[in-house]
């Protein structure tokens, strides 16, 4: 198979977890004969530095044209304090609008060999297997009127939170579609008792429920949700929000599987015409300035968004499988990052792609 991929590395430790994924892909092309065609686009801080903004013309282009990106994150404390178009972060929404991935699918697990990297008790953590999806386009990231105006001597800021119906059924579908393939159970969050938008959520997830009635859906307020996927981690199978309260519980999620640097995403729109799944994978932490440059960022989450690309955007589901097995194995080992605790010394990004790659065979 033809696989055409960009690389975004993006800013901080996004360079060196990316370097570490594309290894991990290239062992996968060549043991399974693809040919794989890499190119390299900028984003976030470093396209800011190179060509003054945060999304340049050329990454949406190029975007366009490969099959699927990968990125690693964005975001510098230099631009803290930047106005919105100059910030990295803008550069990111630009490029998720761009390709219209609305459903970012955040997978939830707690490694057997993992379970004393997570802060909580192992009894809780063990056997959660759960996936978040969370609306990606849309909601309070995207919402018109915002910004801060000054008038009448008072300075205001102001964002809006809006949703169609459409918005709302297209991401619902992805949430049952991918329970139907697991344990059946969608949990909608929402803040339906104070917010407008999320009651036209609940009733247009509702409505949706009915055309998949093998599939038990809940709803659970946000505020709830927030306390029960730390008492009861196991009772979640798909999670399925909007967009700022997906952002948030994600990283909630991420003290489940031991660290976020574990946490891989997948972010899908709709069929090409060519058939192919348009898709933007990255993990979901973040630039981490504080140990950039240093080889010791968890390059984990890269990896599982790479073993998440093979499936959703390429169909290879042994190739998938395959690295997610790798993962384990190298876990088993107790090859790992300082994030995640080892009994020993801990290893460096490399280490960790490499041992990887070699787990591949
Ligand atoms: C994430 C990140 C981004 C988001 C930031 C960097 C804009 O936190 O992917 O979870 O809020 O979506
Ligand atoms: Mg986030």
């Amino acid at each position: 198979m033809d696989l055409s991929v960009l690389v975004l590395p993006g800013d901080g430790i996004g360079t060196e977890v990316t370097r570490e994924a594309v290894r991990v892909l290239r062992r996968v092309a060549e043991k399974w004969h693809h040919s794989l065609r890499l190119s390299e686009g900028l984003l976030g801080g470093a396209a800011i530095h190179q060509t003054g903004t945060p999304l340049p013309e050329q990454t949406v282009r190029l975007a366009t044209a490969a099959d699927a990106t990968l990125m690693g994150a964005v975001g510098l404390p230099e631009f803290d304090n930047a106005p919105p178009d100059r910030r990295p972060e803008k550069g990111l929404l630009g490029i998720r609008r761009a390709l219209g991935v609305y459903a970012n699918l955040r997978p939830v697990k707690a490694y057997a060999s993992l379970l004393d990297s997570s802060p909580l008790k192992n009894p809780l953590v063990e056997g959660t297997d759960m996936i978040i999806v969370r609306e990606l386009t849309g909601g309070i990231y995207y919402g018109t009127p915002r910004g801060i105006t000054e008038a009448g001597g008072e300075t205001r800021a102001v964002n809006t939170m809006t949703y169609t119906r459409a918005e709302i059924e297209r991401v619902s579908r992805v949430a049952f579609h991918l329970a139907r393939a697991r344990r059946k159970k969608v949990t909608s969050v929402d803040k339906s008792n104070v917010l407008e938008n999320s009651q036209l959520w609940r009733r247009v997830v509702t409505e949706l429920g009915g055309e998949y009635p093998d599939v038990a859906l809940d709803h659970m307020l946000v505020d709830n949700c927030a306390m029960q996927l730390i008492l009861s981690p196991r009772r979640f199978d798909v999670v399925l929000t909007e967009n700022m309260f997906g952002d948030i519980l994600s990283d909630e999620g991420a003290v489940l599987a031991g660290s976020i640097g574990m946490l891989p995403s997948a972010s899908i729109g709709d069929r090409r015409p060519s058939g192919a799944w348009v898709g933007l994978y990255e993990p979901v932490h973040g630039s981490a300035p504080d140990i950039a440059g240093q080889n010791k960022a968890n390059p984990l989450g890269a990896i599982g968004s790479v073993a998440a690309m093979l499936a959703y955007s390429f169909g290879l589901r042994e190739e998938s499988s395959a690295v997610e097995r790798a993962v384990e194995t190298v876990l088993d080992t107790g090859t790992v990052t300082a994030d995640l605790r080892p009994s020993g010394a801990p290893a460096t990004t490399e280490q960790v792609g490499r041992a990887v790659c070699a787990a591949i065979g």
